[in-house]
């Protein structure tokens, strides 16, 4: 973040504390601030830095206990960064936590999201140069080398964008970056690769250009040759790029930028962004903002765009609600109509999918489908998979991308693989996405986050436009993927004559789905108090099958991850195959039956579970009084069309896991160990 207007360093470290808040879905187990400051015995310039272990509002609570802060001081520059964790490398702690800093004098600094993963290399080679380490974190190595590299060049006039380019150079893995330095007051320099970087602009005066011209480095270094080992860094000069001196700045001198990993961090500030690409170095200087790339390939942009966003402040607040969690459910009737807007038509029938749509003939003659994706995003695709075999006729596959990448499967020029995320940067799904674009396949992005990796890397893709989904555990992102996936598979049957009344059908069910969500919804209070009888158990089992399968997949994964309660989603055809082992009648047991055409089988299942006197609570259709004789509990949804009917079953299970999760004391928004967007493999 570099402030360009006047503020008191109260304000400058509140907004980098508020920008955190905003962020802290995104990891939570520590957190840290980076700040400019004075040297009160000698004068000269320094940099400070906070780090406390847990939520940010710990970080906050020992900002304010800091006495030697000067709150009042006005800076008329000033630079400050700051990080909420995820830990990968190294246990939650302050010297684990980002900033990380090059040594004690705090010369350099650095927050880090990703992974680096030659550090080992990196960091023996460091400490055969006398570094020091301090933290188990890959992170320290970035901020070593760069001091490494900083003292080689102390002789010559190097820039710091440069020193950045040099380390940069040296580092495998994932990253996105931001660094300060006492040696270069007033500068900041940021770059990415495979992690997500966003700048936010806001100035007073209208922007100078909304396109900002890259600038090329004139030598540059060859990667390929170089990276392997050590040999540039011992000798420096090989390393060398040539530096340019124009500067193509945007904006004025009262303007400030923001560096975020997602937009939500900052759009309280502003709504004008640019979306760096991989291996672009942004660097702010005397109040300019330049991006660089040290070599330009034929076919890629020699410009930026500065481009709004359209995300309300309202949009990632709670408002009247306890957690995100709970008012995103409660969004859902509202989020499943603005995943459909503009795009069904339930007069005519029609549904387009603009961002597909010159795709299309391409998609129809395909070989294979396959979806890919990790945790709920993956459990859309198992819930839309029946329909999609239905209505395309091709040969469906629904893949875990971590398992998709292990295996190594095979991928051909004519399939076209659907890569789902909510956040659009999922490190296993991002992966998996390369790999098939690799070998020739088209590549569909279904995702919640314009801008995004996922949406940036695919040849087309469909925006799921459920909003902002702040809550670590995913509810109305799940929803609205599931009926993106039903409307891409209405666009593929939309020219069968003999799939045009199914097709009627289940256009008039999503038509009535917002509603009846609703009517899913009211049953709230009656959900919590089954979670009141359930909440001091260990386990619980979701059993189902057909449509509704993965609703006890998607069930049993918001159980786990919110209330940390053992809970397996079983395929109800599979229980007399091991599962009915674990029922009896202290076992809790939830069992999906609704009035569809698997009904007489899970009815059986129902059956077998009560010979071994378990005690089903049931999700059933609203009336069907004649199953609901054999529950112990139950809960009603009204009826849809089959293939839809899982939007209205998943939302009990997510009302229940949230309330289990409240009644046992749990951070409903924040669950231990998870992180919203998991930006490693
Ligand atoms: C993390 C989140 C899950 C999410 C999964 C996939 O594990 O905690 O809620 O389902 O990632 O995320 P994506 O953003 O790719 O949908």
């Amino acid at each position: 973040l570099n402030y360009l207007v006047p503020a008191k360093r109260k304000e400058i470290l509140e907004i980098l504390v508020n920008g955190l808040k905003r962020m802290e879905y995104r990891g939570y187990d520590s957190a840290g601030v980076g700040f400019e400051g004075t040297n009160t015995k000698n004068g000269s310039h320094e940099l400070k830095t906070i780090k406390q272990k847990g939520k940010v509002a710990r970080l906050e609570e020992e900002i304010a206990q800091t006495t030697d802060l000067d709150f009042e001081k006005e800076f008329d520059t000033h630079i400050g960064i700051a990080h909420t964790r995820w830990a990968t490398h190294g246990e939650p702690s302050p010297t684990n936590s980002h900033p990380q800093r090059s040594d004690p004098s705090n010369e350099f600094l650095v927050c880090h999201n990703g992974i680096i993963t030659n550090y080992k290399d990196l960091k023996s080679f460091l400490i055969t140069k006398g570094m020091v380490f301090e933290s188990e974190t890959d992170t320290e190595v970035i901020v070593k080398l760069v001091k490494h590299i900083s003292d080689k060049h102390k002789d010559s006039a190097i820039s710091f964008r440069e020193l950045v380019e040099l380390t940069v150079q040296q580092l495998e893995g994932a990253f996105s970056l931001v660094f300060m330095s006492s040696k270069f007051p007033g500068e900041c320099v940021s770059t990415r690769r495979g992690s997500p970087l966003v700048i936010g602009v806001k100035s007073k005066a209208k922007l100078s250009t909304d396109h900002i011209p890259i600038l090329y480095s004139k030598g540059g270094v060859d990667l390929a040759t170089e990276k392997s080992d050590h040999r540039g860094l011992m000798n420096p000069a090989l390393h060398h790029t040539d530096s340019t001196t124009e500067f193509h700045p945007i904006g004025n001198k009262e303007v400030e930028y923001f560096f975020a990993s997602d937009a939500s961090a900052i759009i309280e500030h502003t709504n004008q962004v640019i979306f760096l690409e991989d291996d672009d170095v942004a660097a702010v200087q005397n109040g300019c903002l330049t991006i660089h790339r040290i070599k330009r390939t034929l076919d890629e942009s020699a410009t930026r765009e500065v481009t709004t966003i359209k995300m309300e402040i309202q949009q990632i607040m709670k408002g009247s609600y306890s957690s995100f969690m709970q008012k995103e459910i409660f969004e859902q009737p509202e989020s499943v109509v603005n995943t459909m807007r503009g795009r069904v038509n339930f007069e005519t029938n029609q549904v387009v999918l603009g961002g597909i749509k010159d795709f299309m003939t391409e998609i129809r003659r395909c070989r294979r489908l396959l979806f890919i994706a990790c945790g709920t995003s993956f459990h859309s695709a198992v819930a839309t998979r029946q329909l999609m075999e239905e209505l395309t006729e091709l040969p469906v596959m629904v893949e875990l991308a971590s398992d998709f990448l292990d295996r190594q499967t095979p991928v051909f020029r004519d399939d076209v693989c659907f890569f789902i995320s909510q956040s659009g940067e999922t490190a296993d799904t991002l992966m998996a996405l390369r790999y098939c674009k690799q070998r020739g396949a088209l590549i569909v992005g279904i995702t919640n986050t314009v801008g995004s990796s996922i949406c940036r890397e695919s040849h087309c893709g469909v925006h799921i436009n459920a909003g902002p989904e702040i809550g670590v555990a995913s509810t109305k992102a799940y929803t609205s993927q599931f009926i993106s996936l039903v409307m891409f598979a209405l666009v593929m049957c939309e020219d069968r004559i003999s799939m045009q009344d199914r097709r009627t059908e289940i256009i008039q069910g999503l038509k009535n789905l917002p509603s009846q969500i609703k009517a899913v919804l009211e049953t709230d209070e009656h959900v919590n108090t089954l979670a009141r009888e359930l909440y001091q158990q260990k386990s619980l089992l979701v059993m189902g099958r057909g449509y509704n399968y993965a609703t006890c997949l998607e069930g049993a994964l918001k159980i786990k991850e919110l209330t940390y309660m053992h809970s397996e989603g079983i395929l109800a055809g599979e229980l007399k195959h091991g599962p009915l082992a674990l029922v009896d009648k202290a076992m809790p047991v939830m069992m999906v039956v609704t009035r569809d055409k698997v009904y007489p089988k899970c009815m059986n299942a129902l059956q077998q579970v009560k010979a071994r006197h378990g005690r089903p609570v049931l999700l059933c259709t609203k009336g069907d009084t004649e199953t609901q004789k054999y529950a112990y509990n139950y809960v009603e949804v009204p009826q849809t069309v089959d293939c839809l009917q899982g939007v209205l079953t998943v939302i009990p299970m997510q009302l229940l896991s949230f309330h289990i999760a409240v009644l046992r004391g749990y951070d409903v928004d924040c669950p231990r160990n998870l992180a919203k967007s998991v930006t490693v493999e």
